[in-house]
């Protein structure tokens, strides 16, 4: 038979007790984490949201209090009533360490079959067994702190924008396709037989219409939707922070956004950063890390070589000279007897994920030069690469050779792995930065035709308006992402509010009259009555708490995430719809 709670009364939560409780009768209740049974006496763990404390039943003192508690087993649910003493054997490592509670009353409030996971931080359990048991998973100290954390966080970002006169308006759910350029889920609707609804990629429009409403400052923390490709960083459903004004140009809504970050990182981590943040053009990122996101906290940078190897005589590089094309490299100091040629296979073999044909290198040991490429280069085009990469004794270069995308992104990822594997980065270093003047339209192999790197509501800079039907593929951007540490944390944009220029945007993409009308009409027809000049940003709120909590896994800062193929392993969602589920909804599933 199990206890009732009835007549008793939590007085502290378990992990608060201090020493200045000694003397004290308490009742506290929770999960037993562990039990020690000696023979005449048991040493019992309580756990809470709190923490743990020792509980002691002493033979000797009770014995029928005794022989319940013998029946305990790990995860049972018990309320205690005793009295806090020093402890003889004193944990340091625990906040509750220097005291126990000795117990008068025990209440088995519920049992527990042996769990299928241990509730412990470092239990090298799969991660399929933690999710499909979540609930177990959320248990332990580390996942409870992650959320308490979340849960602060929210608190600052709130408290933040009311005070800088955002207002909080819900945007809607069941909407139509937003433009982030992410496959949407859809709902049908089973009222218009052959609808479908879109869960948002983000709140975009409706911000933008909350500005046309005068609501002037806008803010939400909400669920965005996208159906694409799972990373570590990446969940179908992830929340944003996502904000708008109105009035403003760039440097006024970054100006409010550092505030934001810097009050942030205070709460958060105890931490000044300093503001203004560091601005870097895309170009210049692009250059000199190869990523539109650069971790800027190590070196490592990429240099152009194609003037050195010019005229070289080996005919990959030489190939390189064309118009679009390049051969970089990056020096990975001191390095040339640290990586072996059978790791560098390994990374020819991960720059080839990222379209590279090869990767070239260079050892300089010993006033030698070792590489595979040595023999197909006359001395002065080595001489030229040396001297531009300020190689030294004991340095290693590896080179790619190719078009510039293809350059800048394996070389790029390359740099990144390189600064991971050598262990090049500081930990306790955050190094934030704004990405500006992003290129306005990206060329879509797959569509062969522009597409917006943005969105079509973004506004091109003042000085580009003139490149319409021309050079589009040089007009940038008035938007701006947020690098912190070689992550994207937000990104936004200064938006259209000119319908001429809204016009030329679309006509650039190539959309249709009856395309736009179809999928912006409601926007463009909102726009004739007065939109105010407007923008805004969005921040990944799950990335801000990986960063706040440490963690490499956006799974864990999510009370209940999805797999990397977009399943939930507790409820099993998506699930199949019976026969009658699917005709309500007016659809036919094809095999
Ligand atoms: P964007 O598409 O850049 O901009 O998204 C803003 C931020 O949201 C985060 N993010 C994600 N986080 C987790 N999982 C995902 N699948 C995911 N996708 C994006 C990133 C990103 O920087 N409406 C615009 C904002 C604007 O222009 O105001 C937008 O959504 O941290
Ligand atoms: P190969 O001529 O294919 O034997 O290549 C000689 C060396 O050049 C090898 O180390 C390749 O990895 C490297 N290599 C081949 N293609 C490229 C390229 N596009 N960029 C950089 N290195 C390359």
């Amino acid at each position: 038979m199990l206890d009732n709670i009835k007549g008793l009364k939590r007085s502290h939560y378990c992990g608060d007790l201090e020493e200045k409780n000694i003397g004290e009768e308490v009742t506290v209740m929770g999960w037993v984490a562990k039990e020690r049974n000696l023979g005449s006496i048991i040493f019992l763990d309580l756990r809470d949201r709190a923490g743990i404390v020792q509980i002691v039943f002493d033979d000797t003192v009770n014995e029928d209090l005794f022989a319940k508690a013998s029946t305990l087993r790990a995860e049972f649910v018990i309320a205690v009533v005793g009295t806090v003493r020093m402890r003889s054997s004193i944990n340091e490592n625990i906040k509750t360490g220097h005291i126990e509670i000795l117990a008068r009353e025990l209440r088995i409030l519920n049992k527990s079959e042996v769990p299928p996971i241990y509730i412990k931080d470092d239990d090298n359990v799969s991660e399929a067994m933690r999710l499909k048991y979540r609930y177990l998973d959320l248990r332990k100290p580390s996942m409870q702190n992650n959320l308490w954390l979340r849960s602060k966080f929210y608190k600052i970002t709130r408290d933040f924008f009311h005070d800088e006169g955002f207002v909080e308006v819900e945007t809607p759910m069941l909407s139509k396709p937003t433009p982030e350029g992410a496959r949407d889920y859809l709902v049908p609707s089973r009222i218009n037989a052959g609808k479908f609804y879109a869960l948002p990629q983000s709140p975009q429009l409706m911000k933008q219409l909350l500005m046309v409403s005068g609501l002037d400052r806008y803010i939400q923390i909400t669920k965005c939707f996208r159906d694409e490709d799972l990373r570590a960083n990446r969940q179908p459903e992830f929340t944003q922070i996502d904000l708008e004004m109105s009035f403003v140009d760039i440097d006024d809504v970054i100006a409010v956004n550092e505030r934001f970050i810097k009050r942030a990182f205070k709460e958060m981590l105890n931490i000044d950063v300093q503001i203004p943040f560091n601005r870097m053009k895309y170009s210049e990122a692009m250059e000199r890390f190869g990523v539109d996101k650069p971790d800027l906290r190590f070196g490592l940078e990429l240099m152009d070589v194609s003037d050195c190897v010019k005229g070289c005589g080996f005919k990959v590089f030489e190939s390189a000279a064309e118009k679009g094309k390049s051969v970089r490299a990056i020096n990975v100091k001191g390095a040339a007897d640290k990586i072996s040629r059978k790791e560098i296979g390994k990374l020819e073999d991960f720059t080839k994920d990222f379209g590279a044909k090869g990767l070239a290198w260079m050892k300089f040991n010993n006033g030698e030069i070792s590489s595979p490429i040595a023999k197909f280069l006359s001395d002065e085009a080595i001489d030229k690469i040396k001297e531009k990469m300020e190689a030294k004794d004991g340095d290693l270069l590896f080179f790619v050779a190719d078009k510039n995308s293809v350059v800048f992104d394996s070389l790029g990822n390359l740099r990144n792995k390189l600064a991971k594997d050598l262990d090049l980065i500081d930990k306790d270093d955050y190094k934030i930065t704004w990405i500006t003047e992003f290129p306005l339209f990206e060329y879509s192999e797959e569509e062969e035709r522009f597409v917006a790197k943005h969105h079509p509501f973004t506004s091109p800079m003042d000085e580009d308006l003139h490149l319409f039907g021309g050079n589009m593929e040089d007009m940038r951007a008035k938007a701006y992402d947020l690098v912190i540490n070689g992550d994207e944390m937000g990104g936004g944009s200064i938006r259209i509010n000119n319908p001429e220029v809204q016009n030329k945007m679309f006509e650039a993409l190539g959309f249709e009259d009856e395309e736009i009308q179809e999928k912006f009409g409601f926007l463009i027809e909102a726009f004739k009555y007065g939109a105010p000049p407007h923008g805004g940003i969005a921040y990944g709120l799950d990335r801000l708490m990986m960063l706040f909590t440490d963690s490499s896994n956006i799974r864990d800062v999510i009370a209940f995430p999805k797999t990397q193929s977009a399943t939930d392993l507790l409820t099993e969602a998506p699930a199949e719809l019976s026969e009658e589920g699917l005709k309500e909804v007016h659809i036919k599933v094809i095999e």
